[in-house]
């Protein structure tokens, strides 16, 4: 879950330093994880390797090592999410050899590093740092003496088991960075003059739109003007049919007067569930994937985090607009439902990255089972994006922000898009119907956009009085009970507040045993269940519990709650959009309000790409 970068430049194709580069691209990576960085410069004049690294984050590091003013025209940089050994200096990256001649970066886990830490240390190498990476440094050093880095770095990367991005540096090939990738995303960059490669495609933004994102078991390096990729069996990949060109803009991944992404990010969601809707809208996409969906047998869906809970939305929709059933699971926890899949079912793999393991390993098991795989992701060049037989453009522009927002409701969007078009080819919805009930979404953004407005200032407000909360619970029923989940995670990620979301109906069971006087409970109120949550709310408020619910205005008098957030009233296909900003800025601004971070949640990092 770390963030890497390499670039390797002529030395008159840029103004910019090259050091410079690579520091503003840990910049758009830092959210891949904060607990060290690092940058390794080779400096070719003298033959050698400049290394800067610390823990801590990257602004503090970077300034006071000045970052951007190391020499060279090659190197590679490092944003660690620690796996093995603590955040501190040693254990940061990059490491390097005996001779620091050699320095590597690394996003995953090297399972067997014991091992050849053990045959390494035999030959008498030393070993500084508790990582698991500092082997391949190591071992590159020991297997070059009698071949070229290239091949040494081949037969070094054969070696590894385990899960891998990398991207190493050696004195002896100056303007070369060798990489690989096993299960850890790592794309290349493609420019005149200059070539980059990077964990992912902001980092490379501001220098091209041309990218190669590199597939399970591909090795090669990069030097100015040469991209050489191969299979680990040593098949040379033909490079003219793997570039992709990417729209996004480098003004994307910039905060643009916000004070931090997630709160950019959700004020865009207007604008991002605009372009979703028309994007979709445009080409077949929907009915295509409508008709693989037709020949599914069993439908299921899988996903982790916040888009397992759009995928609880996906199945909401679903069953309601088509009477198919659709099985979702946590894809962690794929073994125990993965016997279930057949040759002719179908998988539905949300993922707003494309990267995640745990998503990535159930939609390869039930691919290995003959199941047909329909991704629903935001990057389309990523691994699930590739891998998957179908896959489905969510557009919402590339997310910075740990904590997803915007990539929320597109994911929500395209599962109602896609559930009405398939509603319609089985003969559940007639023409009309299709075409009104795909007008309707089209006021998804605007719903997002009045229900941010309407309910900001309340956020602020609810976040000053529960601030110094330490638990708190989000209801709902029907639609309202995935909401209440993405709720509660959303809170408890950035805040640090103790938040559980039930099933309103469940709280009886159990929850309702924590509350007492002024006990925050939130109930998110959609249509499909304003009636029976009335009873829930006067329960709660009989213990005194401070209740507040995200509801439009012509509930508030049934339902009783002492603090009502008004949202607009619309048709139940958008409470999505009309329910899901207030509790996006109620974590924002309870975040901030105890003087957290919302975009650098401690412990997290966006992509999780180790099980
Ligand atoms: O990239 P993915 O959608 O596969 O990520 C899945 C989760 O890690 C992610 O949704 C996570 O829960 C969110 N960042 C939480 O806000």
């Amino acid at each position: 879950m770390c963030g890497i970068i390499g670039v390797t430049c002529l030395p008159s194709s840029r103004n910019q330093k090259v050091a410079e580069i690579i520091t503003n691209g840990l910049r758009s990576l830092e959210y891949r994880g904060y607990d060290s960085v690092g940058i390794a410069m080779i400096d070719a004049s003298e033959r050698r390797i400049i290394i800067k690294k610390s823990d801590g984050m990257l602004e503090q590091v970077a300034k006071r090592y000045d970052f951007p003013n190391t020499p060279g025209f090659t190197g590679i940089g490092h944003t660690r999410w620690a796996t093995h050994g603590a955040p501190t200096q040693i254990n940061a990256h990059p490491q390097v050899d005996c001779k620091q001649e050699i320095a590597v970066v690394h996003n995953g886990i090297v399972k067997n590093f014991l091992e050849l830490k053990r045959e390494l240390e035999a030959k008498g190498h030393i070993f500084k740092s508790e990582t698991d990476t500092e082997v391949i440094a190591h071992m590159v050093e020991e297997l070059s003496k009698n071949s070229d880095t290239f091949t040494a770095f081949k037969k070094t990367v054969s070696m590894l088991e385990g899960s891998y991005a990398l991207a190493l540096v050696s004195v002896k090939e100056p303007d070369k960075i060798f990489f690989a990738r096993r299960e850890s995303p790592l794309i290349i960059g493609i420019s005149e003059g200059i070539n980059l490669i990077a964990s992912d495609i902001p980092a490379m933004l501001d220098h091209t739109n041309a990218f190669i994102p590199l597939s399970d078991g591909e090795i090669g390096w990069i030097s100015p003007s040469h991209v050489h990729l191969e299979s680990l069996s040593g098949e040379v990949v033909d490079l003219k049919k793997r570039i992709i060109y990417v729209d996004w803009k480098s003004d994307m991944v910039r905060k643009g007067g916000y004070p931090h992404f997630m709160i950019k990010e959700i004020h865009e969601q207007p604008q991002v569930l605009k372009n979703t809707y028309e994007g979709l809208m445009s080409d077949d996409i929907l009915d295509r994937a409508a008709d693989l969906l037709m020949r599914g047998e069993k439908l299921f869906v899988t996903a982790a985090g916040t888009s397992y809970h759009a995928s609880l939305l996906l199945k909401l929709f679903f069953e309601k607009l088509t009477g198919k059933i659709v099985y979702p699971f946590i894809a962690s926890e794929f073994r125990t439902v993965e016997h279930l899949a057949d040759r002719g079912d179908i998988i539905m793999v949300v993922s707003q990255s494309g990267e995640t393991i745990d998503t990535m390993k159930a939609m390869r098991a039930f691919r290995a089972r003959g199941a047909t795989a329909v991704a629903i992701t935001n990057v389309m060049g990523s691994t699930i994006g590739r891998e998957a037989d179908f896959t489905i453009p969510m557009r919402a522009g590339p997310e910075i922000g740990v904590a997803a927002t915007k990539t929320f409701l597109t994911q929500a969007l395209v599962a109602s898009l896609l559930s009405i078009k398939f509603s319609s080819k089985v003969g559940k919805m007639g023409k009309d119907e299709e075409r009104g009930a795909l007008a309707i979404l089209g006021e998804a953004g605007r719903i997002a956009g009045e229900s941010i407005a309407m309910t900001e200032g309340a956020a602020k407000g609810m976040a000053e009085r529960i601030h110094t909360t330490k638990s708190l619970y989000f209801l709902g029923r029907g639609l309202g009970v995935p909401l209440a989940y993405e709720a509660a995670l959303k809170l408890k990620e950035i805040s640090y507040i103790h938040a559980e979301a039930y099933p309103a109906g469940e709280s009886k069971h159990g929850p309702i045993a924590l509350v007492e006087r002024d006990f925050p409970v939130f109930f998110i109120v959609s249509s499909d269940s304003s009636d029976e949550i009335a009873s829930n709310v006067a329960e709660m408020n009989a213990r005194g519990a401070l209740t507040v619910a995200l509801a439009p205005e012509k509930f508030k008098e049934k339902l009783g709650a002492k603090v009502l957030f008004r949202v607009p009233e619309v048709d139940p296909m958008l409470e999505p959009y009309a329910l899901t900003p207030p509790f996006q800025l109620l974590a924002y601004y309870t975040a901030v309000r105890r003087g957290y971070n919302p975009d650098r949640p401690r412990n997290l990092a966006k992509t999780v790409t180790v099980e």
